[in-house]
């Protein structure tokens, strides 16, 4: 739902728990914050038990104080509503309200994300709540705007079983199947005697002795996807109603999984994002920044407009364990990036360090004394700066001319059965989306839904799921004029997760890549050599063994029983070209092969720079980011006129420049 509500303005925030701290310590907050250049806090999203101690009993004062006393200093207010954390007295009362996971075991109050999303009665508590909540807050002209619960999906590995989701999921499939044969035959349920009688018979997918079928599972993650996106309505309804006038966001977390981003961003006013490039969980010495960059351009391209980073990285992240400390400089770039990228608001998590709960080590702006230090002095002096180029490109965003495809049923079909142990889709999406990164070329990530002729040139990874209106978009799109590179698996299910076997691989696209795939070939602890008009390279995971039906070969297999077959192919169909890549290619082979897509189409990098150093452009503003710990050598075009800028032609190590040039005003 568009209503047209537009984000006025930039801002700077913290997300803020005074509940946290004695009272007496709230001024001397908010005037740091205020030293700082906050614009904006947002509160509440886990403050249940503090607003609503016992049923009916609404203690919505001290939020009330907080709200004032930071209004006092023109700081202005999100709120969010507490659903990620039912208190203890409504789980006493209703104990089957936790969550069952696929073993049927039960998950129980003592973290966060204690809730079923279907319960009637953990849903009757939201409704008398965020009634109460709207009715008291939703007049306030210091709240600008609500946060519906909190990182809708987080936590949620396999959402919930409980016989509540598992009777909503049999409604779901009833409304999509009309009758059982349908669901039978679509299910491929003959095999090993899965026929449904009723839809009554029907489980909600729990842990198996062996096996799983891909479809039933495929159409689960759909159910959960969409359960999410109706809990978030269920609210967003309720404060509408109450506040009309204010805006609706929620924090998402990139490439996350278990919530289609792009339905449950068509109930927003706009999108937010949280941001953690060197978080505490995985490798510690591996770059963060080029998904980070592309995780913003998804954020952007939701709703095709300016988001807001909710939880931005302020400090060393953990839980039980800790991450690395952000190096000087790291906080600003980060913050930086994400304004590059489309950020009209940056609001860091969290202001103060915890001194209490799970999350005491994740690291807020001020440490657990509260007294300013190193991550206080960099993010002033980062804002400070930043002001005034972010009233210039408010509202403004990057235009890129190539589009890479971003599918959450790609991602579940692939996820259902990943093929090759170590083959991700989203990874796939994202190893695309790093060859541009590179050469400094802007790249949108877009849902299939997207208007596609805007771009020269789209990059469509894995597309194994296939509806016949997805092939037909493609096949006019390259039909008319566009550039598309399609790989390995795609066109080898339909929608409901079943073989195509009317026609051979790569079965509806056959046409308009002119190739058929008889055969292939899963790379198991091995890996095949490419080569490409004498260059040689390394290929991954897969191999397509392709026949031309139309199509030329631009690089071929040289080594293995295809040693001479097709790897990469390009077919002139109507008025453009579509691109066939038969397998994955390592570093060296994706650079080039986007490097001559994007010089002969023409597609502008934003300069030259070494690895780790970006140029991203919005709103006629230039932004040159050193995310390494090394001085860098930049050379910087006479027309840039320098506006945060500390060398003429170097760059220091985690430090931003920006640049004005009118080239680059691009709405
Ligand atoms: C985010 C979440 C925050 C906080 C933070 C640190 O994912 O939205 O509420 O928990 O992580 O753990």
């Amino acid at each position: 739902m568009n209503r047209g509500i537009e984000m006025k303005g930039f801002y700077f925030g913290v997300d803020y728990y005074p509940e946290h701290w004695p009272k007496a310590r709230w001024k001397t907050d908010v005037k740091l914050m205020k030293d700082l250049g906050v614009d904006v806090v947002r509160m509440a999203e886990f403050s249940w038990s503090k607003l609503e101690p016992r049923k009916d009993e609404y203690n919505f004062g001290w939020l009330d104080e907080a709200i004032e006393l930071l209004a006092s200093q023109g700081i202005k207010t999100i709120l969010c509503t507490p659903s990620a954390a039912p208190p203890a007295w409504i789980i006493r009362e209703t104990p089957d309200i936790q969550p069952t996971d696929i073993e049927g075991r039960r998950r129980y109050f003592g973290g966060r994300h204690h809730n079923c999303q279907s319960h009637p009665v953990y849903r009757e508590h939201i409704q008398r709540y965020v009634t109460a909540f709207g009715a008291h807050f939703g007049k306030n002209p210091n709240i600008i705007g609500w946060q519906i619960d909190n990182e809708l999906g987080n936590s949620h590995a396999d959402l919930c079983t409980c016989p509540y989701c598992e009777s909503r999921f049999r409604l779901w499939l009833q409304a999509k199947y009309c009758n059982i044969e349908t669901l039978n035959r679509k299910w491929g349920n003959a095999f090993w005697s899965q026929e449904y009688r009723c839809f009554d018979e029907i489980q909600a997918p729990k842990i198996t002795v062996a096996g799983r079928n891909p479809s039933a599972i495929l159409d689960w993650r759909r159910f959960c996807s969409d359960l999410i996106v109706d809990f978030h309505q269920f609210q967003s309804v309720i404060l509408r109603k109450n506040a009309p006038e204010k805006f609706i966001t929620h924090n998402m977390m990139g490439f996350a999984d278990k919530v289609n981003y792009y339905d449950l961003g068509a109930d927003l006013d706009f999108v937010s994002s949280d941001s953690y490039p060197v978080i505490f969980m995985g490798k510690q010495n591996s770059p963060k920044y080029a998904r980070v960059a592309a995780e913003s351009d998804l954020m952007r391209c939701i709703k095709d407009k300016n988001f807001w980073m909710m939880e931005q990285q302020s400090g060393i992240t953990g839980w039980e364990i800790l991450g690395r400390a952000p190096k000087p400089g790291q906080l600003g770039i980060w913050a930086v990036q994400a304004i590059a990228h489309g950020a009209d608001t940056v609001v860091f998590f969290r202001w103060r360090t915890c001194a209490m709960g799970t999350e005491q080590y994740w690291h807020g702006i001020l440490p657990h004394s509260g007294i300013p230090g190193r991550n206080y002095t960099e993010l002033k002096e980062m804002i400070a700066e930043m002001r005034p180029v972010m009233a210039e490109v408010q509202g403004t965003v990057p235009k890129p001319e190539a589009g890479i495809v971003f599918s959450y049923d790609q991602e579940y079909g692939i996820q259902i059965q990943p093929h090759h142990p170590d083959l991700s889709y989203t990874e796939q999406v994202l190893i695309y989306h790093m060859a541009f990164y590179k050469k400094n070329i802007p790249v949108d990530i877009i849902s299939e839904q997207t208007d596609f002729s805007k771009y020269k040139l789209l990059i469509a990874p894995i597309q194994y799921i296939l509806s016949p209106t997805l092939a037909d978009k493609y096949e006019k799109y390259v039909k008319s004029g566009g550039n598309l590179v399609l790989t390995m698996r795609s066109g080898v299910k339909d929608e409901s997760n079943l073989c195509v076997t009317k026609l051979p691989l790569p079965g509806l696209l056959g046409k308009v890549l002119g190739l058929e795939i008889p055969e292939y070939d899963c790379l198991r602890d091995t890996s095949v050599q490419v080569s490409w008009k004498g260059e040689k390279y390394t290929a991954e995971k897969w191999s397509d063994i392709i026949t031309l039906t139309g199509a030329e070969m631009l690089a071929q297999f040289s080594s293995e029983f295809y040693s001479g077959y097709p790897a990469i192919t390009k077919n002139q169909y109507g008025n453009g070209r579509a691109f066939y890549v038969g397998t994955e290619p390592t570093e060296d082979l994706i650079d080039r092969l986007i490097k001559e897509l994007a010089d002969e189409l023409t597609i502008a990098s934003l300069g030259k720079t070494p690895d780790g150093v970006e140029i991203t452009a919005r709103g006629g503003y230039v932004f040159v980011i050193n995310h390494t710990e090394q001085i860098q050598k930049i050379s910087v075009p006479a027309s840039w006129e320098p506006i945060v800028f500390h060398n003429a032609d170097t760059i220091a190590p985690y430090a931003y420049h920006v640049y004005k040039d009118k080239a680059y005003f691009i709405l």
